[in-house]
């Protein structure tokens, strides 16, 4: 099994590309799409408090958008359908990492692209740090006790083309087929993603041993789960993370493989059902499969060998701070007469398909709300949203399972159940820039399984000057460009820069620009360097010249 390389911040540099790997092991290789590599990207490694800035060049033929899924941050940086990519520019978000110690990661979010453009194999890991998580005695030596595994399914054709359906036939681990991996005979950490397009897995180890959950979406729990029995089991549904520990002390030379379960996943969840032919036959779909076969060798020198018994202490907003039950409905598009484009098998959110320019949901920013997620829809779907991370409070009723009583960001709303979670909107007001919520099969969100909502603060114009005039030096300039306001200085929601032929060849969401904007990747010629006052949205725009 191939591990991402890793990259330590504050300043990550993405590269987004078309490029081809030897998937198969031998004959044609598969046109891929690949972060600073050859397919996925690297894995970023972040300390929570950090303030990390990112570069994101699109050298796709298409535009694109990174999304950083699971991520607390400000709307215009969040990477969603909003933050389009044009071929050829780079985009500059950065933020204060507020997230706990966590795995998250990032992926493409264009709309109506998001399938084609995650088959491809564009996506990565993103590990958040905090000091909490390092006073506990856990595996962390990445790649060797502490080990990402993302889980998908292609399709891959006679040519060894990956086919944009929504399920494979051929399971991943980490992009590799067949895979198999070294583990020490000791306590070992794993990260399991599932970034498939639509199958959920129902995880579990060929011996059926046991293991313990630590974490979900966005953290550790309060303390380790063991999930044990005859069949231990674990649920991972598109785009989902969990964190888990198993014991291989003592099993030198033995192995075990990581497997998926789907002939006991409940039907109408995907991946559940088999389906021999049209648009969604899998030969993975209700079997049992492995995924990764994990060969045990010799501890480490310094092992860990033993379960913690607590982790950390997580302050999750209570029933009785709610303002606010929003019911969002699930539901099939059949017989929807009010949205006559959807073909017979959409499904759709809120009785509304997904509209660029509608917004569905405005929120006061500090607002604890309960989301009730109604499903009528005959399927499951995995519902995912931005901006927080939230606690399940009953399913059907029920209160979660413990392993499913963490932070989470995705939950699995079953055929005809109603979930109700619970989230506070906190930090970021943005009355230009919605943050997104939608089904992760990226096949129903493409369809236009999605809603979107802004956050919004009440704010008179205040004092504030409302010039949003300034002057560019030096000019003409090759390492950096600094900005001198007329008057005092207006705060900047955006900036772009864009070339003689108006193209934009540079994205600044709320820039800092006390140290200059780097301008020394641009080639020579004229630009033009506009500027969005964030108070009152006027633009104001310069010329300057790269020499
Ligand atoms: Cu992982 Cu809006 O997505
Ligand atoms: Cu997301
Ligand atoms: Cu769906």
């Amino acid at each position: 099994m191939w591990i991402p390389d890793t990259l330590s911040g504050p300043n990550f540099t993405l590269n987004i590309r078309d490029t081809f790997a030897q998937i198969v092991p031998s004959g044609n290789q598969t046109i891929t799409g690949g972060i600073n590599g050859k397919f996925w990207g690297p894995t970023l490694l972040m300390n929570k408090g950090d303030i990390v800035h990112m570069t994101v060049n699109n050298y796709l033929n298409d535009s694109t958008t990174l999304h950083w899924h699971g991520m607390h941050l400000p709307a215009v940086m969040d990477g969603g359908p909003h933050q389009i990519i044009p071929p050829g520019t780079t985009w500059q978000p950065y933020w204060e990492v507020k997230n706990q110690a966590s795995t998250l990661w990032y992926h493409p979010h264009m709309h109506e692209m998001s399938q084609e453009q995650i088959t491809k194999g564009l996506g990565g890991f993103i590990i958040i740090r905090d000091s909490e998580e390092a006073a506990i005695n856990l595996p962390r030596n990445y790649g060797i006790d502490d080990i990402p595994v993302m889980i998908t399914d292609r399709d891959i054709n006679a040519q060894h083309q990956f086919a944009i359906v929504p399920y494979g036939d051929s399971i991943m681990a980490n992009m590799t087929l067949r895979a198999q991996y070294n583990v020490p005979a000791q306590v070992v950490r794993f990260r399991l993603l599932n970034g498939a397009i639509e199958t959920s897995y129902n995880l579990g180890f060929s011996d059926n041993r046991s293991f313990y959950v630590i974490g979900t979406d966005g953290g550790l729990l309060d303390s380790p789960v063991l999930v044990n029995g005859a069949a231990p089991r674990y649920i991972l549904n598109a785009g989902e993370r969990v964190e888990i520990l198993v014991d291989f002390s003592g099993q030198t030379g033995s192995n075990v493989f990581l497997k998926a379960y789907n002939q006991s996943l409940p039907n109408f969840i995907p991946g559940s059902e088999s389906f021999p032919n049209g648009p969604f036959a899998s030969f993975l779909g209700h079997t049992n499969y492995n995924i990764l076969k994990l060969n045990i060798s010799n501890p480490t020198p310094n092992p860990i060998s033993t379960i913690p018994t607590t982790l950390v202490t997580n302050q999750y907003p209570l029933e009785q701070d709610a303002t606010l039950t929003r019911i969002i409905t699930i539901s099939d598009s059949t017989g929807v007469t009010s949205v006559p484009i959807l073909g017979p098998n959409a499904f759709i959110l809120g009785h509304h398909l997904f509209d660029m320019g509608y917004i569905n949901h405005t929120i006061p920013l500090n607002q604890t709300e309960i989301w009730e997620l109604k499903s009528t829809s005959g399927f499951g779907h995995p519902f995912h949203i931005h901006d927080v991370e939230f606690k399940i409070l009953t399913i059907d009723g029920v209160a979660p399972s413990p392993q499913q009583a963490g932070w989470k960001d995705v939950v699995l709303v079953e055929r005809n159940k109603t979930v109700r979670f619970i989230a506070k909107f906190s930090d970021y007001a943005d009355e230009m820039h919605p943050f997104m919520y939608h089904c992760h099969i990226a096949l129903h969100e493409d369809e236009g399984m999605m809603g979107q909502f802004i956050v919004t603060e009440q704010v008179g114009l205040n004092k504030l000057n409302l010039s949003t005039d300034f002057s560019v030096y030096p000019n003409p300039t090759r390492e950096k460009l600094f900005i001198k306001f007329n008057e005092l200085p207006f705060e900047i929601y955006y900036a772009t820069i864009t070339n003689l032929s108006g193209k934009i060849v540079m994205m600044l969401p709320k820039p800092e620009l006390a140290s200059g904007i780097d301008v020394s990747n641009l080639k020579k010629g004229v630009y033009f360097i506009e500027m969005i006052s964030q108070k009152t949205k006027l633009k104001t725009s310069k010329k300057f010249i790269i020499e």
